[in-house]
């Protein structure tokens, strides 16, 4: 009999490298090694890189030894693979590194959705960083305000003598802002370097930049600079997604609806804000980290931008129904993502996926994090509307109830034993280890 995977296969070669889907029908169903030959093909990836997916030709010693201090050796997180995603018309399969069951079916579940109505359409803002330089004791803050404002040229010029590669290519520092604050140690001018980073991250340029700057901003004040840093608040390096979702493909008005309370309880509660933005970050935190991107930047950025943008802690995302009733979802934070420097550059996981993802450039991989962004909240908010979130939750759950219930008895958690207890636990509705350990015990 012909296997799923071999018609995959034979249908991707009739219909050409452009004709590319990610909707791959029964992919879940799959054994990992039919998933990565998929993969293979789609991504047109080598030996290799399958090996390196596969984990047995991952991260060696002696390169992780050259990222981190102190090394004694590397911890795995599951990498799957998201189907379904098309953000501005290119077929996308997005590779997930979550160790949260449920995350990479539901950002699936939302793409396929999405595909109907024509994919995600995403934007990104230019790669502008702020590198903040904070000045004390100037005894006139106006007056050295305008003293540094006097020099702006002479600054980003400095400024951009420490990246000339940067500048070559065409980015580099592009204006120098002054603000004047108050704080508990007295008033200080805090200075905000902008810089287009293009395909970096842009951290290491843009300390560089500011550190650099920082001794003639005290000659032109007179006063003291302490802090050189990058600003996670990354306000000028945003990224947009918006998605329609159709009332017909959700099951009508009455999920539409559903769906919209949802969302305003959101906007209305901070409480509830924070729990919708932490969905949101299931599917953005699993896409950076598989990138090799910082994932730290990417939570603060995200979790400031909200508290910062309305003044007040809000959603990253926006519903509303249009003419026809159906939803349209938007996203907006920002992304400081980067192709070239960092672990990206250099973790072979996190190569092989740039490569699955089929990104050119650091602001289409900005694209399609958020898209992920908007469909892991959009199925959050859809299953918490209907069903409630346990349901999808509880099969992988159960299975690892299983499993841990098996290996605190001393037994092998076989694939036989767990497909035998799991649907019981289900029916049931008690998905709990002591439940688990009785009915693997009835068994025996
Ligand atoms: C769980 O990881 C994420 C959710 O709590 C998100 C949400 O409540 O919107 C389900």
């Amino acid at each position: 009999m012909i296997s799923v995977l071999s018609i995959h296969i034979i249908m991707h070669a009739i219909k050409g490298d452009n004709m590319k889907s990610s909707n791959i029908s029964g992919f879940y169903k799959m054994s990992i090694e039919e998933r990565l030959k998929l993969v293979k093909e789609y991504a047109d990836l080598s030996e290799e890189e399958i090996l390196i997916l596969s984990n047995t030709g991952c991260l060696d010693p002696a390169k992780a030894d050259r990222m981190v201090e102190n090394v004694i050796g590397t911890m795995p997180v599951t990498l799957g693979v998201a189907t379904n995603f098309i953000v501005n018309g290119k077929e996308i399969l997005v590779p997930m590194a979550t160790e949260e069951p449920s995350v990479i079916a539901a950002a699936s579940n939302s793409a396929k959705l999405v595909r109907v109505t024509g994919g995600f359409k995403a934007t990104t803002t230019e790669p502008i960083m702020i590198g903040q330089i904070q000045l004390t004791h100037v005894e006139d803050v106006e007056k050295g305000k305008k003293a540094i404002l006097d020099h702006k040229a002479e600054l980003l010029e400095l400024a951009n003598s420490k990246d000339p590669m940067l500048i070559k290519l065409g980015g580099g520092a592009r204006d120098l802002e002054v603000r004047i604050i108050d704080t508990i140690q007295g008033k200080m001018l805090i200075n905000h370097l902008l810089v287009n980073c293009l395909d970096a991250m842009g951290a290491n340029a843009v300390n560089t930049m500011a550190e650099a700057i920082s001794p003639r901003m005290e000659e032109l004040t007179g006063g003291k600079v302490y802090l050189r840093i990058l600003s996670n608040l990354a306000i000028h390096r945003l990224a947009r997604s918006e998605a329609i979702f159709s009332k017909e493909a959700l099951g009508g008005e009455d999920v539409v609806n559903g769906i919209l309370e949802a969302y305003a309880f959101a906007a209305a509660d901070p409480f509830r804000a924070a729990t919708h933005n932490k969905g949101i970050m299931n599917g953005i935190d699993a896409v950076v980290l598989a990138t090799g991107n910082d994932f730290r930047a990417i939570e603060a950025g995200a979790h400031a931008y909200a508290a910062w943008k309305e003044g007040g802690y809000t959603p990253l995302t926006s519903y509303e129904k249009n003419a026809n009733g159906d939803i349209v979802g938007t996203i907006e934070l920002p992304m400081a993502v980067g192709l070239i420097g960092g672990a990206t550059a250099v973790h072979p996981t996190a190569k092989a996926c740039v490569k699955i993802l089929g990104v050119k450039s650091a602001s289409e991989l900005a694209q399609i994090i958020v898209s992920v962004g908007l469909a892991q909240n959009f199925a959050a908010m859809k299953a918490l509307a209907t069903e409630g979130i346990q349901r999808g939750h509880m099969s992988l759950h159960a299975r690892n109830i299983v499993s841990m219930a098996a290996e605190k008895m001393g037994i092998k958690a076989t694939t036989e034993l767990i497909d035998k207890i799991v649907p019981t636990l289900i029916k049931e509705r008690k998905v709990r280890m002591d439940r688990a350990e009785e009915l693997i015990k009835e068994l025996q």
